[in-house]
């Protein structure tokens, strides 16, 4: 294993809540790989979860902020360059929630307001966030900014309900933000589509079980974890993707370009026999 691929980088990362967070353990690995960094979540999120914990395992601050809120944006990046004395090299944004998702509303009867929080928590937030530092110029050259996506932006996937159009407004953010901040300044916006994976926002998805197994059988190397996608992070924050811009990395096992596979084929046929009604 490479050593110390962030040596003397610094970094903001968003949305550890436990120990279960994709960005936890994308904390850890950057810290492990030599990079010193800033936590932070939303003020509610710190007094639930236990990012304390990461900020003293890892030497870390925690600097609250409301993703959805330019001021806590503001304080969060002028305080971040003063504790790093200077400029941010990467940012990760590991945010998202559906109040749709949450109180169980299927996707035909959607609430509205629901919908427009949903695209401000999980998707503006982004933009929000790539502005912020965009006008402080508070990220070096040849920087990178990373958000965290699922295959519901291109794909339909039972339950996923709203968060597949705001993980679409997402990587488009991505993309546009990305050519802007590239031109402009060199720094890369990149998005990483993971696996489900088992965590507080994954679990509230409806069928997340059964979503797990049917993306596991259907992808030859299996779903990718927690750990898998903070070496995906850690890789597009370092020097060796430094012409890496305004692309959704797959961190999927194989599952986004995957029709039907064996694994799959046998478990349908075992509840064909089961239930007696096979290729009616
Ligand atoms: N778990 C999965 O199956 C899966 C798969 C693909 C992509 N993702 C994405 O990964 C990211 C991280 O999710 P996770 O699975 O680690 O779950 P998680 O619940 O651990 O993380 C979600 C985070 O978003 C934060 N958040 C919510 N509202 C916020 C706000 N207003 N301001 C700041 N932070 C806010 C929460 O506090 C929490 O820390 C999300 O974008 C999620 O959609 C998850």
């Amino acid at each position: 294993m490479t050593t110390n691929l962030l040596e003397g980088k610094k970094g903001i990362i968003f949305g550890a809540l436990n120990e279960k967070s994709i960005a936890w353990h994308v904390a850890e690995r950057a810290w492990q790989q030599g990079a010193k960094i800033v936590l932070t979540n939303a003020p509610v999120a710190l007094r639930m979860g236990t990012i304390n914990e990461l900020a003293e395992k890892t030497g870390s601050e925690v600097i609250p902020a409301d993703a959805t809120s330019m001021k806590d944006l503001e304080i969060l990046f002028k305080r971040s360059m003063e504790l790093f004395d200077g400029k941010i090299d990467f940012v990760l944004h590991s945010i998202g929630m559906s109040p749709n998702v949450r109180k169980g509303i299927p996707y035909p009867e959607i609430n509205y307001e629901n919908m427009l929080k949903t695209f401000d928590v999980s998707a503006l937030s982004f933009h929000r966030i790539l502005q912020t530092a965009y006008k402080m110029d508070a990220i070096t050259e040849w920087g990178s900014v990373v958000a965290l996506s699922y295959v519901a932006a291109q794909r339909t996937l039972a339950g996923y309900n709203d968060m597949g159009d705001a993980k679409a407004l997402l990587e488009s953010i991505s993309r546009s933000f990305g050519y802007i901040y590239g031109r402009e300044r060199h720094v890369r916006v990149n998005t990483v589509s993971q696996s489900p994976t088992e965590t507080t926002a994954g679990t509230s998805i409806s069928g997340f079980n059964s979503l797990v197994d049917f993306s596991d059988r259907m992808s030859p190397l299996g779903n990718a974890d927690a750990s898998d996608c903070a070496d995906v992070c850690v890789m597009l924050f370092s020097d060796f993707t430094r012409k890496v811009t305004m692309q959704n990395i797959f961190n999927d096992g194989g599952f986004s370009s995957m029709g039907m596979s064996q694994r799959a084929i046998e478990q349908y046929a075992k509840s064909f026999e089961e239930c007696d009604c096979r290729d009616k």
